[in-house]
């Protein structure tokens, strides 16, 4: 209609005058009005690398949710504006795991596993050579928390990267507190061959985490309670009817999916798997996906000779996602033009400091 046209091109001449001062972000669950202006679409690991690749820009747009434009200030050249273009785009599960939980659980497996909360993160200070617990949390998560994975030993994962990460981890440590995602972390230690004997949640409300002395002790993945509200929604059942209906379609998730919905489909990985996968499917394939809706339709209509389907009937957009309306976009680009930055995320220098390790570690053991 003619106010989105306006708003379309309201964007294009605000980046044209803009040149090479800013660059857009869009992840794949981006509405399409919002992809369409973006200078790299990705999924949040490509996005972070994006992040890094244009030193040269004044201002970084992303659109997104917040965690991933606190990576990107944290990751960015110090002077650089990192802009979220509405404030409101949070990540439920992100908010699933908040600081003083973490620190608290910390402390009580301190007292379980019998090591210094605040001692050395060096493995080779411990008996074996391996460090009792090593953090490892999801992109999906306050800058606080990754600054938390910075300071004790930990490392970042992201949905494309989570088996190597936590190889990397296991090298390092006896065992790992995975957060937020509980789902992310159970289906990749399954597949790693960890039994789901070892992977006790830990609820934070309840004394050590709701487990007993036994289970702690045998835990190898000491696994969050958080999850996606998105991602939690797709089912076996799903896959069931989608069999039923189309023999011989194939089945894609995402890994935040719960574990008997990635056990039943034929692949499961980051939103660049799901984009690869559909992509290289033969012509004429009928594919069924598990996630966020604005990225299956997209996918849908860039593969006119192929059937793609949401495994889900229901709509299911991320909400927070699609906080991300083109009349934000417009907003903060006009304000760049006339000089003035508005929704600027800027991440605290000590939590930055911190959490950067944590970043970097992940990068050099995931690159
Ligand atoms: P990706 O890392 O696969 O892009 O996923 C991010 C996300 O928020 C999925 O819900
Ligand atoms: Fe967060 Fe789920 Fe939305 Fe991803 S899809 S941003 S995990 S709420």
């Amino acid at each position: 209609d003619a106010d989105e046209a306006d708003l379309y091109r309201r964007i294009e001449v605000a980046k044209e005058t803009l040149g090479d001062r800013v660059v857009v972000l869009g992840h794949y669950y981006q509405r399409d009005e919002i992809v369409a202006h973006a200078d790299f679409v990705g999924d949040s690991f490509q996005l972070a690398n994006a992040a890094l690749t244009r030193p040269d820009a004044e201002a970084i747009v992303f659109c997104g949710v917040h965690f991933m434009a606190e990576t990107a200030d944290i990751l960015a050249r110090e002077d650089q504006q990192v802009i979220l273009p509405n404030l409101a785009a949070g990540c439920s599960m992100a908010d699933m795991a908040d600081e003083d939980s973490v620190e608290e659980a910390w402390l009580d497996l301190a007292e379980a596993y019998g090591f210094d909360p605040e001692g050395s993160d060096d493995p080779a200070d411990y008996p074996g050579g391996k460090l009792p617990v090593v953090p490892v949390t999801y992109m999906n998560s306050s800058a606080a928390l990754k600054a938390f994975c910075g300071r004790h030993g930990g490392i970042v994962c992201t949905s494309s990267n989570a088996r190597t990460v936590l190889e990397w981890a296991f090298e390092r440590g006896e065992r790992v507190l995975f957060f937020p995602d509980q789902h992310l972390g159970r289906n990749t230690a399954k597949a790693m061959g960890v039994p789901l004997e070892q992977m006790p949640m830990w609820n934070p409300r309840k004394p050590l985490g709701g487990n007993d002395e036994a289970t702690l002790q045998a835990a190898t993945v000491i696994l969050w309670h958080g999850f996606c509200s998105v991602h939690r929604r797709f089912t076996t059942a799903q896959i069931d009817k989608a069999r039923a209906e189309y023999p011989g379609v194939q089945v894609v998730v995402h890994p935040e999916c719960p574990m008997p919905v990635v056990d039943a489909a034929d692949a499961a990985g980051s939103t660049e798997l799901i984009r690869q996968f559909v992509a290289d499917a033969e012509p004429g394939s009928v594919i069924a996906i598990g996630t966020e809706v604005n990225m299956v339709n997209r996918l849908a209509a860039q593969h006119p000779d192929k059937t793609i389907f949401c495994l889900d009937p229901v709509i299911c957009p991320c909400s927070t996602m699609y906080r991300i309306h083109p009349g934000y976009l417009a907003w903060v680009l006009e304000g760049l033009v006339a000089g003035e930055t508005h929704n600027r995320i800027e991440v605290d220098d000590d939590v930055a400091r911190h959490a950067r390790t944590a970043l970097e570690r992940m990068l050099a053991a995931a690159p």
